[in-house]
């Protein structure tokens, strides 16, 4: 695996790749990867004749200070791993190499981007189209993959691809679970032994409950501090606060319900 810092040297990496007719898939990520990393990495590897992963802890997609202090970061050991995985080249830019202007120019989406996650987070989704954008323009990718796990996040980098007519396909790929059912996620780490059990319990009562409300009553019985639980586009979408750390989910909803 060929790690690359710069833009001017993933270019030339670029032009060769594009020489010899091969495609190149994208996984971006902010490091401290996990199963569901991997399960991008692993389609990623097996639909791209290249595949490129990023690691940029993006500063400008957390509202919280507190919370980009403390996500993990792990890059020598998440940098093993991708070796292992078969991964061509690691993208590991700098923040001057993804923020020339100190992000004076920034992507915002009116709609969408304000609601669920966007409703809590003020300028998430902001950070998170324009590390996406920036990234996509430097590595040039055919194909970009995100999982469901980040539902909103997944929809708002497709509607951007199209209103910007963006030539890259984005693809997306199923929520990994531990065997306990929640769903994997970096954040995962910071829980407490009892709070790891009420996350078992908030993905058991998401995937169970017969409505929005339900869920919503359910989750409070059991005192987890919610953040909201919507239905939107076919799913149930969650946020809660365990042991101080937000975490998020989602189910498709079944017709029925
Ligand atoms: O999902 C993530 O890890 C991040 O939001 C992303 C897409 C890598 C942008 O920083």
């Amino acid at each position: 695996m060929q790690t690359v810092r710069a833009v001017a040297g993933w270019n030339t990496v670029r032009v060769e790749v594009e020489s010899s007719g091969h495609t190149i898939g994208f996984v971006p990520t902010m490091g401290a990867l996990h199963a569901g990393h991997t399960s991008l990495v692993e389609r990623c590897l097996a639909e791209n004749d290249k595949t490129v992963v990023s690691i940029f802890v993006n500063p400008t997609q957390f509202n919280d200070p507190k919370d980009l202090e403390k996500y993990p970061r792990s890059v020598d050991v998440d940098s093993r791993r991708l070796e292992e995985l078969g991964v061509d080249y690691l993208f590991l830019p700098d923040r001057v190499t993804v923020y020339p202007d100190d992000y004076r120019y920034r992507l915002t989406e009116t709609d969408l981007s304000t609601r669920l996650c966007g409703a809590h987070r003020p300028g998430h989704f902001e950070g998170v189209l324009t590390v996406v954008m920036r990234l996509f323009n430097i590595i040039r990718p055919h194909r970009a993959y995100f999982g469901e796990k980040d539902y909103q996040q997944y929809r708002l980098i497709e509607d951007m691809v199209t209103a910007f007519l963006m030539d890259v396909e984005i693809r997306s790929c199923p929520i990994v679970r531990d065997a306990d059912g929640v769903a994997v996620s970096s954040r995962n780490a910071l829980l407490s032994a009892d709070g790891r059990k009420l996350a078992a319990e908030f993905a058991s009562i998401l995937k169970n409950g017969d409505s929005a409300l339900a869920v919503r009553n359910s989750l409070e019985d059991r005192g987890i501090h919610l953040d909201y639980v919507e239905d939107w586009l076919g799913r149930r979408l969650a946020a809660v606060f365990i042991d101080e750390v937000r975490l998020i989910d989602n189910v498709e909803i079944e017709s029925e319900k």
